[in-house]
């Protein structure tokens, strides 16, 4: 499956993309912002996570895409929608290579599945949760329209820490009120 913003275009992982995957998603910045991605990466991790996204694209319960810029056809990162069927409700996941922060793309990336989430999937809600230290995050869940929603404190533990989580969310009736400006 293909989606397509300004910039970009969202598509299905192949496993062609594991080397890309690796080098970006296993920098040290990516791990520490992300609950499940190991660091260091272990080889092999991201073939097997690659086929694991192709499983849950087909039973409906999660789609990720691979984020990739138009111009060169670069893979910069991935995002995805994980699914609750019965609330119609789905959780947003991201996360960008190191070289390609700070240029909208997350941004555009983000707005792009919202569209996909409410218009093809016919969700009712995207929700999304950071750590409260990613301030870049917050600021991509702001930008695309999601209100914050409060603070989980010691909501997960990793690496020997307890951190807090800060809760964003957006229904369809807001998105589509957004979109019509
Ligand atoms: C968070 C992340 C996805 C942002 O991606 P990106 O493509 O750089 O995001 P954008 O360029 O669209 O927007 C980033 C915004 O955060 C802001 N920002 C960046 N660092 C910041 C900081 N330390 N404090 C406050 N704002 C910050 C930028 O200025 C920009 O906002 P602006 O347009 O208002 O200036 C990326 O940094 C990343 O992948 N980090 C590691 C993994 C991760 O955190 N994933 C999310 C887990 S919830």
């Amino acid at each position: 499956m293909k989606l397509f913003t300004d910039h970009l275009m969202l598509r299905t992982l192949e496993l062609d993309d594991a080397e890309q995957i690796r080098e970006l998603a296993g920098d040290y910045d990516i791990a520490k912002s992300t609950l499940n991605i190991p660091h260091p990466y272990p080889e092999g991790a991201a073939e097997e996570f690659i086929k694991r996204t192709h499983e849950s694209f087909k039973e409906g319960n999660n789609y990720h895409f691979a984020i990739v810029r138009k111009l060169d056809d670069k893979l910069l990162g991935t995002i995805a929608l994980g699914i609750t069927p019965k609330h119609k409700r789905a959780e947003l996941a991201y996360w960008i290579g190191k070289p390609y922060w700070g240029q909208g793309y997350m941004t555009e990336a983000g707005i792009g599945m919202m569209k996909f989430g409410f218009d093809d999937l016919d969700l009712n809600r995207i929700c999304a949760h950071a750590f409260s230290t990613n301030l870049a995050s917050s600021r991509v869940m702001q930008k695309i329209g999601m209100t914050y929603e409060g603070t989980l404190v010691q909501h997960v533990y990793k690496w020997e820490q307890y951190y807090d989580l800060v809760a964003y969310g957006i229904v369809k009736q807001t998105y589509q009120e957004l979109v019509a400006r």
